[in-house]
């Protein structure tokens, strides 16, 4: 009898099912590679409705491109609380396979990158040049404007002055925070009422950038639970690495704004 019925057809459940394959007998790196995996499935959802919403931008649907991030934080969230999971192992016991996994790292995810790049951190040096080779979605993303990109085009387009050194920006390039924008983005806050699609776009925005940077700090606090200051599999100097890939903030001025309101 072929093990299948409609359901187990419908999602490929048995394929999903096969896909783990521990390298040592421990029941905790069973959990660690279907956390790892049920991560990498949430960051692809994510990024679906990030990426919706930058095509409702693009056609000038701002609400429906607010619905679409509101979706997202809901999975952000869920992303967060699989550390409450990864959390109920304890250090010695991460230690039984950690060196199993070898080189491996999350900084080698390309779904992660491609929700980054998608988003608007746009920082290479981040990803192996192989993995650019490798991961072709990558440097196709590169080439395309980041969210942040469509949302100060849908900005321009709907009378706010940012400038065009922005809108017409090489997409491919790092965004760096710009003044002007900030002012833009102080003038929707101080009248709420009178830009309503551009002051909702921005609240949804920033709680998107809220989880992201949530999820980074539980990670950090996760890595040194884990393994205090020892280095990372990847190379890095672990929790202090960490620390300075937390100071980022996606669209970074709605962020500073807020000092001058
Ligand atoms: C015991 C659990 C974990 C530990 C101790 C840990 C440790 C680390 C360390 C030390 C780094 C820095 C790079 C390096 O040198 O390796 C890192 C990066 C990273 N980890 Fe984890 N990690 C854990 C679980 C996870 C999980 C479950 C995911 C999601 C699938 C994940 C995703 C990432 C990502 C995306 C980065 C790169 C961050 C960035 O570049 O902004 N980690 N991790």
């Amino acid at each position: 009898m072929s093990r299948t019925n409609p359901y187990v057809d419908y999602a490929r459940m048995d394929a999903l099912h096969a896909l783990q394959e521990p390298r040592t007998g421990s029941p905790f790196e069973m959990s660690f590679i279907l956390l790892s995996q049920v991560k990498e499935l949430l960051f692809r959802m994510v990024h679906l409705e990030v990426d919706q919403a930058r095509a409702r931008l693009r056609e000038d649907r701002g609400e429906a491109a607010c619905r679409a991030l509101s979706r997202a934080v809901r999975s952000q969230r869920v992303l967060i609380g699989c550390w409450e999971s990864m959390n109920a192992m304890p250090a010695d016991e991460f230690l039984v396979f950690r060196d199993a996994l070898g080189e491996a790292s999350g900084t080698q995810s390309f779904m992660y990158r491609l929700l980054e790049f998608t988003l608007g951190n746009r920082d290479t040096a981040m990803v192996r040049s192989a993995d650019l080779t490798a991961f072709p979605e990558l440097r196709a993303e590169l080439a395309r404007p980041s969210l942040y990109d469509e949302a100060l085009r849908y900005l321009a387009r709907s009378g706010l002055p940012v400038p065009e050194r922005l809108t017409e920006r090489e997409p491919s390039a790092p965004y760096t925070a710009d003044e002007d924008v900030e002012r833009v983005w102080l003038t929707v806050y101080r009248d709420p009422r009178g830009h309503r699609s551009a002051y909702d776009l921005a609240e949804r925005l920033l709680e998107v950038a809220y989880q992201f940077s949530h999820w980074r700090a539980a990670h950090l606090l996760v890595v040194e639970r884990m393994l205090g200051g020892k280095r990372g599999s990847g190379g890095s100097d672990g929790a202090a690495w960490l620390r300075t890939i937390n100071e980022h903030r996606f669209f970074p001025e709605l962020w500073t704004m807020r000092s001058l309101l």
